[in-house]
């Protein structure tokens, strides 16, 4: 083969990738723009680096002024992620990953049966900076089971939470949500439990798709409010990067339950410093 030869194959080979590289691009989108390599760097950049600013909000449970809580009224962009039922050995490591990657805090409803079986990971959410809730030792609906077994689900999971990170947690939720008015106050008086309710629930657990899950949260989260999930279905996990990323890239910022609250009576101290107007500022 001669050398203009050579050149001038090159050359066609060269136009021709370009070609089919531009008219494929034209037909398929933006969607296909990651996977032909078309992506603008700024793009990636964007989406990789959404991560949630660091805060340091000081958390006192003597300042929960409410038996229960599902939002707090602020106008300020805080929400707080929940997640029940956990932990699973495979699903709450990789949520945990994905929490990781955009520096977010969230909080993890356990039930007492999973956190006897895997504590390894409740010591991950502690060492994470996320926060650890009581979810009752068996699943059970506390304002359907007498007060003695009640007693015994709540220390129950209490013990199992203690013994694997010794954290003593501040906040129970209901399981299925079955709670009244008399439980609640027995909760906070023998054993100084906030009752945690949620304001977003994309009913996960009904299994409707990731992409539903995904935009039901983004699209239904306001400032301060606490949004439901659980960390044993894969779907949902799988929702989150997502999920995240949207109310991320919306403004929201990502606090615990009882960082919430404590944002409610306005501690919000940043760098030390007493902070009453919010105006908290990127790390
Ligand atoms: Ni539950």
């Amino acid at each position: 083969m001669s050398i203009s030869l050579l050149v001038r194959t090159s050359f066609f080979i060269i136009f021709t990738s370009l070609f089919i590289g531009c008219s494929s691009n034209d037909k398929k989108g933006n969607n296909t723009a990651f996977l032909n390599g078309n992506l603008k760097k700024g793009d990636l950049k964007r989406n990789s680096m959404l991560r949630n600013p660091e805060f340091s909000i000081p958390v006192d449970p003597n300042l929960a002024r409410s038996l229960t809580y599902s939002r707090i009224r602020t106008q300020a962009p805080f929400v707080a992620m929940t997640f029940d039922d956990g932990p699973h050995p495979v699903h709450t490591p990789r949520l945990l990953d994905i929490l990781r990657a955009r520096n977010i805090k969230a909080t993890f409803f356990v039930v007492g049966t999973n956190t006897r079986r895997y504590p390894h990971i409740i010591r991950r959410m502690i060492a994470e900076g996320h926060e650890v809730g009581n979810h009752t030792v068996n699943h059970k609906y506390l304002s359907r089971i007498s007060i003695e077994e009640a007693r015994a689900e709540v220390l129950g999971c209490e013990r199992a939470i203690v013994a694997a990170c010794g954290v003593k947690p501040t906040i129970l939720r209901p399981p299925g949500g079955h709670i009244n008015n008399r439980v609640k106050v027995w909760l906070n008086r023998e054993f100084g439990y906030s009752t945690i309710m949620w304001a977003v629930d994309p009913e996960d657990w009904k299994r409707p798709g990731s992409g539903v899950v995904a935009q039901r949260i983004v699209t239904e989260t306001d400032a301060g409010e606490i949004i439901l999930a659980h960390d044993i279905h894969g779907p949902t996990i799988a929702a989150m990067p997502r999920a995240l990323d949207g109310l991320l890239s919306k403004g929201y910022r990502f606090v615990t339950v009882s960082q919430l609250i404590s944002i409610e009576r306005r501690q919000v101290v940043k760098n030390g410093r007493l902070n009453e107007d919010y105006a908290l500022e990127n790390s």
